[in-house]
Parts: structure tokens; C-alpha cells; sequence
């Protein structure tokens, strides 16, 4: 439940990203030892993760954010689809238990609905690795036989997760793999940085990744990057509601994009030591044509908190979504607080009206719900916002540090 008309004031530590996290979980499995990872956010992606890997025989302690993953007790290569539904990241076990025991079979993922997610790049990738692949109604059913081996792999489409279950099938692979049009995001940095510390050779020159395979990899420590979405999401709520926010533990040079359009709406933003600084105007300026596209483009994650940002700017804003299919879908539930949106395909044009009013309203999906928190956070009166899980899911305790930051926010319910 949250009442807006509040500015944001104050500062606030990014957690660790949990798109990084997800795969470096899958990591690693591939060692022969202990891995010690740490900023892991508390998010429910997280716990289904740590889930999967118990399932599968791993050891797996958590103290505050560090998590523990002991491989030695793997004793399994299927993952039931109860779990796999519950998020997309765990399509990456599919490259990693490939890689470590010759077969998996996993459920069909789930994650959130964007429209057709297909997996065939993933798919493509490890049969060109040696992996023989059956695709039945819901479950993906892989064997490597022969074991995996290295090769020249050109996707036909930057794909974050198909990098990643590259990535991970190649490291230990037989020979040398180069994968050409990869994704360049910074989670594919950090999975690449983790490996190496384990003992891969793998050089990272962001659209093309070369892997020498190794024969054994083992356990690091390894702190993950800090969530560019989580800072992103923050830092176009303080500047819809015209605030000032310091967050700390953010990347700059993760979110260039992201702040290139924030300083267009008129925010002033500067880097401090290892933080960012924002201050708002009195009133935003719409910031005009922003295409998604990936990284480094502005990212398709933050064109909903775009949107909502947006509908309280003066002007008209443009966002072309270029990645997924359907990352509209919440824009009825802004058009219910007096938005001025309309979509035409794959564009949501949004018209900024002077004040939002509150309405109740259920998330459709991980970042259309952090549009719809900072929609109530920038409009009048109080507001009820459902399907909270999808938020939980990659947002760490919302409501205490928006509250922190002066909004009146709480959990009503669960
Ligand atoms: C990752 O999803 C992220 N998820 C997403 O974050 C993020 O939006 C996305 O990358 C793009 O940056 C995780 O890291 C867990 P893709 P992923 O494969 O790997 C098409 C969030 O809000 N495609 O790069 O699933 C696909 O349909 C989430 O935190 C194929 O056609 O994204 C889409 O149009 C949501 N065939 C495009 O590529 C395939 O085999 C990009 O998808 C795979 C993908």
C-alpha cells in the first residue's frame, strides 16, 4: 500500500545483481570444490536457485549475503519442472550439468511473461558442442555422450542466457570455443571473471568470448556485481517523484545508457567515489526516443520504470522495445492512474500529465512492477498494489527501502 506525493531523499546500498548471481550459482556446480559467493541479494530467484542446486545433492550454506555452493555431493542431473517453472535463470543449469556429468534434463523454465521466449539458441549452441538434445512437452532431455567439445559458434542474436549456457558448456569443453556475437551485458563480465578465478581461460572482449577448455576448475570466492537494475529502478523513482537519492555500491559504467537518459529528463547526476548522485528538478522533461537494445544500449529491464518515470515529464516519450516481444503489459494498469499511453507494436508512447492519482493495481510481471510502484509513488493518494511475489522476485525487501527513503510504503500482505 503506498501513498505518493512523497520525494525521495537519501541513500541507499545497491545489492549484489541477481542476474549474476543465477548463473554463477550454475557455475558452480562445474568445480571440484567449495565456491564462496558473495553480495547475494535475498530474493525469492535466489532461493529457487539454491533449491535447484539442493536438489541436485550440492551442499549450500547462507550466511547474510554470502552463499556457500559445495559441488562434491552432486548426484543428480534432472531438475523437475516445479522447479524450473519458477524462473527462467534456471535454463543455465542446462550448459553447466551438461558440462559436469555428460547429461541433463530440466523442466521448461519459467520466468516472467514476456511473450514467446524461445530456447532454440541455447539449444543450437550446445548441439554444436556435441550435446544430443530431445525436446518433449515440458522438459529439455540432453546427452554428450562423447563429452563436450569446443567450437566456433556465431549467435544469431546476442542472447544473454545462450551466452551464458555457452560459456559454461565451453569452459571444460575438449578444445578451444569462440563465440561471435555474444551478449556483452555485465553479467556475462562477472560469470567470466568468477570462471576464471576458478581456473578457466576464457577471454572476454564482449561481443566475442574465446574459451580454452580446461580439465578441472576449482572453488573460488568471488563477490558479485552490484544490480544495475536495482540502481536503475531507484533512480527513476527519486526522479519521478522529484527527489535527490545517493546510491552507493552502484556502477556507473553499467548504467551509462540508463543515466544518459535520466540527465535528457533534466536530473543532474554525478559520480561520487563509488556511488551515484541524483537530483531531480521540480519537473522532469520527457527525454524523447529511447530504444531498448542490448547491452550497451538502454536496457529492456528498464523500460518500464522508464514508462512510469515518464508519465509524470513534461512532454512526449517514445520507448521502442526491441528485445523481447511484450513488455507492455503494464501499461493498462498505468493508463488507470490518468497516464496519457498508447501502444503501437512494439512502441509505448507515453504523454506526462502533471499528476498521476492513485488506483489499485496488480503486477503483471518483475519490472512492469517496479513501474507500478514508482507510478504510485510519484501520484496522489493511496494506492494498492497486487501480485507483490512478482517484485519479491528481484526487488530485496521493496517496501523498507523505499520507506527509508521517506515514501510511505508497507506490506499489507504477503
Ligand atoms: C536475461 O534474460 C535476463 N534474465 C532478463 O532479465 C533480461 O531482460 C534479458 O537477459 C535481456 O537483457 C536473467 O538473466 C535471468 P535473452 P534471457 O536470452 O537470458 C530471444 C529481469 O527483468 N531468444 O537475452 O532470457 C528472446 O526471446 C529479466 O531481470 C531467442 O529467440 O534473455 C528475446 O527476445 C527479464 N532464442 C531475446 O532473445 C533463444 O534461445 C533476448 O533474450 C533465447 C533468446
Amino acid at each position: 500500500m503506498v501513498t505518493g506525493g512523497r520525494r525521495l531523499e537519501g541513500r541507499l546500498t545497491v545489492q549484489g545483481a541477481k542476474n549474476s548471481v543465477l548463473p554463477l550459482f550454475c557455475a558452480a556446480l562445474l568445480t571440484r570444490d567449495e565456491s564462496m559467493i558473495e553480495h547475494v541479494p535475498a530474493l525469492s530467484d535466489v532461493d529457487a536457485s539454491l533449491e535447484i542446486l539442493q536438489a541436485l545433492g550440492c551442499g549450500v550454506r547462507r550466511q547474510n549475503k554470502t552463499v556457500t555452493v559445495d559441488p562434491r555431493g552432486l548426484n543428480d542431473s534432472g531438475i523437475p519442472r516445479v522447479l524450473t517453472k519458477k524462473m527462467r535463470g534456471s535454463l543455465t543449469f542446462l550448459g553447466a550439468l551438461l558440462a559436469k556429468t555428460g547429461k541433463a534434463t530440466i523442466g521448461l523454465p519459467g520466468g516472467c511473461p514476456l511473450g514467446q521466449r524461445p530456447v532454440d539458441l541455447h539449444l543450437s549452441v550446445l548441439r554444436q558442442m556435441g550435446a544430443h538434445i530431445r525436446v518433449t512437452e515440458d522438459a529439455l532431455i540432453c546427452t554428450a555422450p562423447r563429452g563436450l567439445h569446443g567450437a566456433r559458434i556465431k549467435l544469431r542474436f546476442p542472447s544473454v542466457g545462450a551466452t551464458e549456457n555457452a560459456v559454461l558448456a565451453a569452459v571444460t569443453a575438449k578444445g578451444d570455443t569462440v563465440i561471435e556475437n555474444a551478449a556483452a551485458e555485465p553479467e556475462i563480465r562477472d560469470l567470466c571473471r568468477y570462471l576464471n578465478a576458478c581456473g578457466g581461460r576464457i577471454k572476454n572482449s564482449g561481443s566475442v568470448i574465446r574459451v580454452r577448455g580446461v580439465s578441472t576448475l576449482s572453488g573460488s570466492r568471488f563477490a558479485a556485481m552490484p544490480d544495475r537494475m536495482e540502481a536503475a529502478t531507484y533512480l527513476m523513482a527519486a526522479a519521478a517523484t522529484g527527489g535527490s537519492l545517493y546510491l552507493q555500491h552502484a556502477c556507473p559504467r553499467d548504467l551509462t545508457a540508463v543515466l544518459a537518459v535520466l540527465r535528457q529528463s533534466g536530473c543532474q547526476v554525478g559520480v561520487i567515489r563509488d556511488g551515484i548522485f541524483l537530483q531531480a528538478p521540480e519537473r522532469l522533461t520527457a527525454p524523447g526516443k529511447v530504444k531498448t537494445a542490448p547491452h550497451p544500449g538502454f536496457p529492456t529491464d528498464a523500460g518500464a520504470p522508464l514508462s512510469a518515470m515518464a508519465a509524470v515529464a513534461n512532454g512526449e516519450t517514445e520507448i521502442e522495445e526491441t528485445v523481447f516481444e511484450n513488455r507492455f503489459s503494464h501499461l493498462a494498469a498505468l493508463k488507470a492512474r490518468g497516464a496519457a499511453v498508447r501502444q503501437e507494436g512494439r512502441r509505448a508512447i507515453v504523454r506526462g500529465v502533471d499528476r498521476l492519482h492513485a488506483a489499485d493495481v496488480t503486477c503483471t510481471d518483475l519490472r512492469g512492477g517496479a513501474a507500478m510502484v514508482i507510478a504510485a509513488l510519484a501520484a496522489n493518494g493511496c494506492s494498492v498494489i497486487g501480485a507483490i511475489e512478482h517484485l519479491d522476485r528481484g526487488y530485496t525487501a521493496i517496501e523498507q527501502r523505499f520507506s527509508s527513503l521517506g515514501a510511505s510504503i508497507v506490506r499489507v500482505r504477503e
